[in-house]
């Protein structure tokens, strides 16, 4: 059913908003777009006409750094108009409904919303309700998809390891409230890699975790031994109804990225991180900031990124400029 709503009949991207059914050519098409995009903040005119005249509203109901700004940078560098809605100033406030909100500025005529919600399946909603013209791309719904965060990652890999076949990854943390674990879960598997390992203590693993392509692991030393690439997530307290812990420091004795516990993976694994990053309680601030860490080069990665998945979208609408 997701399938059917995020892509065309020609098998385009339309929406962009979970990993789930979408295939290794149609990410492998994300990850070579962005490719053409990467090098073009080196440039001195950081811009191509590819959404001149297009319209892209950004609707972040839920805080955000990273994923705002480098949407709105992409949107911006491929010439589309933005609006960045302030959800707080918004009628929002005043009780107008999600689509209410969403039917009124589409009475503006606009050709894209790009969402950020805390309730799962907000995206997928949009998408059902709008007018067929508009692109919806999800940009983290509650603990469902992060998928463009896990399409950036994806690059980042690539970026340093070439290819898929034969890595293994650990994703250490909050893997419960985690969107972004969930959509990395599916990219890696549907890329290819040889395994995908979860190191979480068991009341942060998700009661299905042994049907999600993944190995459960509650030791660092046995679950980092000879990866090529760890992702360390954060606690997401903001999603935590009750005590999951005993506490953030024991949480870091345990499952906290140190040096010593990185030198059980390759020698030449790389360190990722979506952000944002809480020093002291899932990573030290000497791994966070050390030479195997590529966690800025992700943020740089999503402006590339971003500008792949919008293009695509509006290119499968054919009304680009
Ligand atoms: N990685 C990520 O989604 O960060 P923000 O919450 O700052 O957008």
């Amino acid at each position: 059913m997701t399938r059917h709503i995020q892509l065309t009949e020609q098998g385009k991207l339309k929406h962009f908003l979970t990993i789930e059914g979408l295939d290794k050519e149609l990410l492998t098409e994300i990850l070579d777009t962005a490719e053409s995009f990467a090098g073009m903040s080196e440039h001195q005119v950081k811009k191509v006409p590819l959404l001149r005249g297009k319209t892209i509203v950004n609707l972040f109901f839920e805080n955000s750094t990273r994923t705002r700004t480098t949407f709105e940078l992409a949107a911006t560098r491929l010439s589309a108009d933005v609006l960045s809605m302030n959800i707080a100033t918004s009628a929002t406030s005043k009780g107008e409904s999600l689509l209410d909100t969403i039917h009124n500025l589409e009475a503006m005529h606009v050709d894209m919303f790009v969402v950020r919600h805390a309730l799962s399946g907000a995206a997928h909603f949009i998408a059902q309700h709008t007018a067929p013209h508009i692109s919806v791309i999800n940009a983290g719904d509650g603990q469902h998809a992060h998928p463009t965060q896990a399409m950036l990652d994806m690059f980042t890999i690539r970026q340093h390891k070439k290819q898929f076949v034969g890595l293994k990854v650990a994703i250490v943390g909050d893997i419960l409230h985690s969107r972004v674990a969930r959509s990395q879960i599916l990219a890696l598997n549907t890329l290819g890699v040889s395994e995908v390992r979860v190191i979480a203590p068991k009341t942060l693993l998700p009661a299905q975790v042994k049907t999600m392509g993944v190995i459960p692991m509650h030791d660092m030393d046995e679950g980092l031994d000879d990866v090529d690439v760890v992702i360390m997530l954060r606690l997401q307290k903001e999603r935590m109804n009750s005590a999951f812990l005993p506490s953030e420091s024991e949480f870091f004795r345990c499952f906290g990225l140190t040096e010593a516990k990185l030198k059980r993976a390759k020698a030449d694994a790389i360190v990722m991180h979506p952000g944002p990053i809480n020093r002291g309680v899932e990573i030290a601030s000497s791994v966070a900031d050390g030479p195997q860490s590529v966690i800025l080069q992700q943020v740089s990665n999503g402006v590339a990124v971003r500008m792949a998945i919008m293009s695509m979208a509006m290119h499968s609408q054919g009304g680009v400029a």
